[in-house]
């Protein structure tokens, strides 16, 4: 692409997982160039992302980021903007920068990656997260990503919440059946979520780092877990009755990927093979989401790649789904990319691969 016909995105938090999954994203992207790279202390990203073997790119602070934001927007150019920062930092950082921006901030496409803006009630957002929204005003701009469920929405959005990992496979896992009325809302949804350890970030901790997690398995959050309000969020956005939550998250001694199972009570026995079709009308359009025919989901078909594979197998009154995904493409970079690409009006599917790597860490 020429550079009149490129669109720059700048990336907040460049040094991170995502951060760098979004740069390697990029690589194969037909519009968007990545344009300013920003970390707390800037520096040479080839440090953090060795891997990014074509990435020169030397990160500047978050000060020179913002400012290049504001000098393409006010010389007319359309400019996307990633955050993929902790919980809580991309708000009051979207906040400034908008006031910043003024009548130019239209012309400027935001893909928060973090959880500040994916619940759209100030109060569960303090209820979940323990305190009070950044920018409250902000909120209502903000689409949530998840195209699958909503894609309509992004097509005429300028900011995105991507959804969380979890909350992708969870939603995915869900809405199908749930939406139609097929689920009995006097018992609970329980779901059971496997994780890979990439889902922790990039700075190990002490329970979520290589000596521990390594041919281990263990379950955490047994009393909730923040995602389970995304799909409260979506079954409710969708009218559909439903029973309880219960998710049990786990971690998994593997570096990418989310395994999930959800156990989802039936209205009636009888309504298992409409629940197992709407699987199949729901996602039969989709580029990335796939009814697998034969086999089971497993983590080695959707490593490295946009896709989610899913099966659903109803056995008397319990309709079974199993789900996998890359929570680092398909749960974090490739779907601010799919969001990104609907709201610029770009091939949904540019820059994203639908092929895994078949094998995983
Ligand atoms: N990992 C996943 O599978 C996944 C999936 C979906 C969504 N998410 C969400 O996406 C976001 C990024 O996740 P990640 O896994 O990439 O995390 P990460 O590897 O820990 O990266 C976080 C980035 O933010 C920067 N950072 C850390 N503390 C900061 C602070 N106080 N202020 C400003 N910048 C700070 C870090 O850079 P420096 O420390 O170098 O400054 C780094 O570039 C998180 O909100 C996460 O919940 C993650």
């Amino acid at each position: 692409v020429s550079d009149r016909d490129s669109i720059p995105l700048v990336l907040f938090g460049a040094s991170g997982l995502l951060g760098g999954e979004v740069i390697r994203l990029l690589e194969f992207h037909p519009a968007l160039v990545l344009h300013a790279a920003a970390t707390r202390e800037g520096g040479a990203l080839a440090a953090s992302h060795p891997h990014l073997a074509t990435l020169r790119a030397v990160a500047g602070t978050f000060a020179a980021a913002e400012a290049a934001v504001l000098r393409l927007a006010r010389e007319g150019r359309r400019v996307a903007i990633a955050y993929a920062l902790p919980h809580g930092e991309s708000a009051p950082r979207w906040k400034a920068l908008r006031e910043a921006l003024a009548e130019h901030a239209s012309r400027v496409y935001v893909a928060d990656l973090a959880a500040d803006y994916r619940l759209a009630d100030v109060a569960a957002h303090r209820r979940v997260y323990g305190a009070e929204h950044a920018d409250a005003a902000g909120l209502e701009e903000f689409v949530y990503g998840l195209p699958e469920l909503g894609r309509e929405p992004l097509r005429e959005a300028r900011r995105v919440a991507v959804a969380g990992c979890f909350a992708t496979a969870m939603q995915l896992a869900v809405l199908p059946a749930a939406r139609r009325g097929l689920l009995d809302p006097s018992r609970p949804i329980a779901l059971a979520g496997v994780t890979g350890s990439s889902g922790s970030g990039a700075k190990p901790l002490p329970g979520t780092h290589h000596p521990h997690r390594a041919g281990n398995l263990y379950a955490y959050s047994l009393t909730g877990h923040r995602h389970e309000a995304e799909l409260e969020q979506s079954l409710s956005r969708h009218g559909a009755a439903h029973g309880a939550i219960h998710f049990v998250p786990h971690s998994g001694p593997f570096v990418r990927g989310i395994h999930l199972t959800a156990f989802l009570p039936l209205a009636a026995e009888s309504q298992g093979e409409a629940a197992r079709e709407a699987y199949a009308a729901d996602y039969a359009a989709e580029p990335f989401v796939e009814v697998l025919e034969s086999g089971l989901p497993d983590l080695r078909r959707v490593a490295g790649s946009n896709r989610v594979c899913l099966t659903a197998a109803p056995r008397g009154s319990l309709l079974t789904v199993c789900l996998t995904l890359d929570n680092v493409v398909k749960g974090g970079a490739g779907q601010a990319l799919q969001c990104l690409n609907l709201m610029l009006g770009c091939d949904e599917a540019a820059g994203l691969p639908r092929c895994g790597l078949g094998v995983n860490g």
